[in-house]
């Protein structure tokens, strides 16, 4: 019918209509204001954010509207609640330190109308400061706990990047069903996914004490000496360093010392002094130490004798004995751990400062993800995640899941990554692997790490290595864990086999046209019979055996091993 009428009427028609909104408007900042008087009469109460009410009184009006849209509702509903607040009580929105205002600047208008005013805090302890007086939203950098806060949403970009994070004072009706905020971000992400290969702690109590002990403690290693770890790493994906990879399988408390880190410390430093002169190549030394405790386990139970028990699973799960008491895991131990990782890694410092050779970096298998995320870091500045636990964290093969917890533990840190790549390993998965680890292509974040035997690399190394053509990875070989043998019932390996694999990759990354980016070992400075070759007997394994988990090379082995890669290394120097 209004179809018909002339255009005069039509416009007094909806001026009438504005002049019947605006008594309604009226009404309701009104109503806003008597609701803000009468929470003060009750005790000066602090106004609280209702995010689920707004949200549920849109959707409902959504839901009967005849012609406007369900973005119109949205729209028009947004700026009156958003007036409606501030005729509550003056609300605004403040910036921390570290969110890209001018990025946050229309996703906020769009979030929460135009009426709010917004500033900028100098810190963070400000911002939150001024949410928690319930006169201002804060706008997140990261998603940060606070016992007054509630995280009740959370800003994303066009793509679903999470740009900031909003925290206030939210209402107690609001947060018994507090707005789902998707979890694919920060440290504790991976609890919602399946781990691989961790430890049945028995108390959930004392692990979640634990944790807390090892939230509040100083992590091992601090965030410039990672990204220092990263640009050394970079070097070695464009060819300009090699990379030293090499410690025990597992440290142990029993094998703690100055001795033996400087034992350690020495043998990487020999054989650094091998390959660097003879490649050309500056050499970057990564232990497998100050943190290496833990190890992922084929079979999960051992049985001797008749009896069967846990497996061992590294000293800062459960003890080697084979004993009920031993093998149960004890979550007290990721303490001691923490304690020794740090006192390693002090004293590694101090020979570094005294050999004058440049920095001996840590890094071990991140595993224990409780622990690891335990220890992890914000940088407010650079608005980023970091494990504090060591410089580089790897993910073994065992635990290289795509959907899996580690790999979304590992995702979200900044610090150099290893990836552990065995005969399993699909192309696709690795090139999914790589987009999921290191989406940037970052030169220094990724390390890859073959492990396939002698007698397979030539079968899996050439595909794996043409699935990540284009991407700024380090390849090396970790010619162990693909070379286990057993003799007379000890675990071994034969330095024959360990040195074919070394060979082997080298030449396929040659035809490749790939950096030999390094190799990754397991090695003691101890005079050990562990592995077979360069003088070790099968019959010297009974005698001089002491690691409680794989064999290692010993220093005598370790060399020669440098001396191989070396003569080749140079060779190809020559012949570039
Ligand atoms: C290791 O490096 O000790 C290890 C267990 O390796 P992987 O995950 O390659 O088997
Ligand atoms: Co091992």
């Amino acid at each position: 019918m209004t179809n018909h009428m002339p255009l005069a009427a039509l416009r007094a028609e909806l001026d009438s209509i504005d002049d019947a909104i605006l008594v309604l408007v009226d009404r309701r900042l009104a109503a806003a204001s008597a609701i803000a008087r009468a929470k003060a009469g009750e005790g000066g109460q602090r106004l609280a954010l209702r995010p689920r009410r707004q949200a549920e009184i849109v959707g409902r009006l959504q839901g009967q509207a005849a012609h406007a849209s369900s973005e119109a509702v949205a729209d028009i509903w947004r700026e009156l609640m958003a007036h409606s607040l501030q005729a509550q009580r003056r609300t605004e929105i403040v910036l921390a330190p570290g969110v890209d205002a001018e990025a946050l600047e229309g996703p906020l208008r769009r979030r929460y109308g135009s009426a709010m005013p917004v500033s900028k805090a100098a810190t963070l302890a400000e911002a939150l400061a001024a949410a928690r007086t319930g006169d201002a939203i804060a706008i997140l950098p990261a998603p940060l706990e606070d016992d007054a806060l509630t995280l009740f949403d959370r800003i994303e970009d066009g793509n679903g990047t999470p740009l900031a994070w909003c925290a206030g004072r939210v209402a107690a009706e609001d947060w018994l069903q507090p707005p789902t905020l998707a979890p694919a971000c920060g440290p504790a992400s991976w609890r919602r996914l399946k781990a691989a290969q961790m430890p049945a702690w028995p108390d959930a109590a004392v692990l979640a004490r634990v944790e807390d002990t090892l939230a509040g403690a100083e992590p091992v290693v601090t965030l410039p000496s990672i990204l220092a770890l990263k640009s050394a790493l970079a070097d070695v994906a464009e060819g300009r360093s090699v990379l030293l990879h090499g410690g025990d399988c597992a440290e142990s408390f029993a094998e703690f010392g100055a001795e033996k880190v400087g034992e350690t410390h020495r043998l990487l430093l020999d054989m650094a002094g091998t390959i660097g002169p003879a490649s050309g190549k500056d050499v970057v030394r990564l232990a497998r130490i100050a943190g290496q405790f833990a190890k992922p386990r084929s079979e999960l139970m051992e049985t001797r004798d008749g009896v069967t028990l846990p497996a061992y699973r590294g000293d800062a799960v459960n003890g080697a004995d084979f004993t009920h008491a031993a093998r149960t895991p004890d979550p007290e131990r990721l303490l001691r751990a923490h304690r020794q990782s740090r006192a390693t890694s002090h004293l590694l410092g101090g020979l570094d400062a005294v050999a004058g050779a440049g920095r001996t970096w840590t890094s071990h298998e991140a595993l224990l993800l409780n622990n690891e995320q335990a220890l992890t870091r914000f940088d407010l500045a650079g608005g980023r995640w970091w494990g504090g636990s060591g410089h580089l964290l790897w993910i073994g093969d065992r635990t290289r899941q795509l959907d899996g917890a580690h790999v979304d533990y590992a995702a979200g840190i900044a610090n150099p990554i290893g990836l552990k790549c065995g005969t399993t390993m699909g192309a696709d998965e690795l090139r999914l692997l790589c987009d999921r680890l290191d989406p940037e292509n970052e030169a220094g974040r990724l390390v890859l790490i073959g492990r396939f035997g002698a007698g397979a690399i030539g079968r899996h190394l050439p595909r794996l290595m043409r699935a990540t053509k284009g991407r700024n990875v380090v390849w090396a070989i970790d010619p162990m864990h693909g070379n286990g043998r057993v003799s007379g019932g000890i675990k071994t390996r034969c330095l024959e086999d360990i040195l074919a694999e070394t060979r082997a990759f080298l030449d396929i990354a040659a035809s490749e046209r790939v950096h030999a980016g390094g190799i990754h070992l397991e090695l003691t400075g101890g005079d050990v019979a562990e592995c077979i070759g360069g003088g070790v007997k099968e019959a010297d394994l009974a005698l001089r055996y002491r690691s409680l988990c794989d064999p290692r090379l010993n220093r005598s082995q370790a060399l020669e091993l440098a001396g191989e890669v070396a003569a080749r290394l140079a060779g190809r120097a020559l012949a570039a």
